[in-house]
């Protein structure tokens, strides 16, 4: 069991499968992209697949979420995802992505026992679209969104940051097309992880500013805490239901208490929090030949570290040096 001195056990397992990206989010990364990890740093398929069986069979993981970067990018997706799969007891599996190839690798990742995917989109303007992400592949996305609920990667999440000035007007028109659509769309609220270090609490939009929004053409009724569990979406019926939509108010409604979850960098480096400052290194370990108990202790003994929570509202509060892209959303 992964527990800490707050009670909370990680049931939830993030892996970063790359910490490269085809797309270029202006809150995310600057245009030049980054210093990406070196092929030998990154962990092999062999070793990624060995810490989810140790996650999976020895510390009570039974969720694990694939992230990147893109992962997409990864050239061994599909065959991870089928020998994640193949472990017992079988963990669920997920993937958070950009959409791009999705409508290429949709049905085999389907095939290889993936469940389900969350797709990032922020706007249903192909320009607005290209400003935000600076590419021209809105078109690639809306494809790779059809395929994945085709294929039945359901249900399909659709994951949007609104940025001011750029898409903060479209909420109620990206929420009529989710409902549309059979998208449960979760709106994200900013968060200082950008490799830049542009983040402000000024020039983010809030969730409270998102159901002000929503709320000019939706009712919205709350779900209820029963409902949402240890997810960061608070979610909203939406004119009753059944349709719903999602607010993940990372900052001004923060949710660590019943954070359910650990990370995995894509360099084998075990992560208590997206805001964590410290790292514990696991392929150090299973490069110098460690027996699966060995990797065991190494993340419990992690996990025992993880702090109370962000401390986002800390006046000493300091950006973690990894940028969400290498951390793995
Ligand atoms: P499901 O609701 O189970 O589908 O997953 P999810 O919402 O955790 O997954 P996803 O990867 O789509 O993440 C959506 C947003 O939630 C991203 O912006 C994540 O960075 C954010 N998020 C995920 N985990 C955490 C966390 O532990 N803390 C905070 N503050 N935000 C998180
Ligand atoms: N703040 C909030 N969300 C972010 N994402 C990427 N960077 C940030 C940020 N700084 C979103 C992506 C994706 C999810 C994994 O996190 O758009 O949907
Ligand atoms: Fe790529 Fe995701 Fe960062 Fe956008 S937010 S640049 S899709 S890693």
């Amino acid at each position: 069991m992964l527990i800490d001195t707050y009670g909370r056990v990680a049931t939830d397992l993030r892996v970063s499968l790359t910490d490269r990206c085809n797309l270029r989010c202006t809150y995310c990364m600057p245009e030049e992209g980054l210093a990406w990890l070196a092929k030998p740093d990154l962990l092999t398929d062999d070793e990624i697949v060995r810490l989810v069986s140790v996650a999976v069979t020895s510390l009570g993981v039974t969720e694990v979420r694939f992230t990147g970067g893109e992962p997409l990018l990864r050239p061994g997706l599909v065959s991870i995802v089928e020998r994640c799969a193949a472990l017992a007891p079988r963990p669920r599996l997920s993937l958070t992505t950009n959409g791009i190839g999705l409508a290429r690798t949709a049905g085999a990742l389907k095939a290889a026992g993936l469940d389900r995917v969350n797709v990032s989109l922020d706007t249903l303007r192909p320009d607005v679209f290209a400003t935000l992400t600076r590419r021209r592949r809105h078109q690639d996305v809306l494809d790779g969104l059809a395929a994945a609920r085709a294929a039945g990667l359901t249900p399909v999440k659709v994951n949007a940051v609104l940025m001011p000035g750029h898409n903060d007007d479209e909420a109620p028109d990206l929420l009529a097309w989710a409902l549309e659509n059979d998208y449960e769309l979760r709106f994200i609220e900013q968060m200082p992880l950008d490799a830049q270090h542009g983040w402000t609490r000024d020039g983010m939009i809030t969730a409270d500013e998102i159901l002000a929004s929503l709320r000019t053409r939706f009712a919205l009724t709350p779900e209820g805490d029963a409902a949402r569990g240890s997810a960061p979406a608070e979610r909203w019926l939406v004119d009753g239901g059944p349709g719903r939509v999602g607010v993940i108010g990372s900052v001004t409604r923060p949710f660590c208490g019943a954070c359910d979850r650990t990370r995995l960098t894509a360099d084998g480096q075990v992560r208590t929090c997206l805001f964590a400052r410290e790292e514990s290194d696991l392929r150090g370990a299973l490069r110098a030949g460690a027996p699966d108990e060995e990797i065991a202790d190494l993340w419990r003994t992690a996990m025992w570290g993880k702090k109370a929570g962000s401390g986002l509202d800390d006046p000493a509060f300091l950006q973690p040096s990894r940028p969400m892209s290498a951390i793995g959303g």
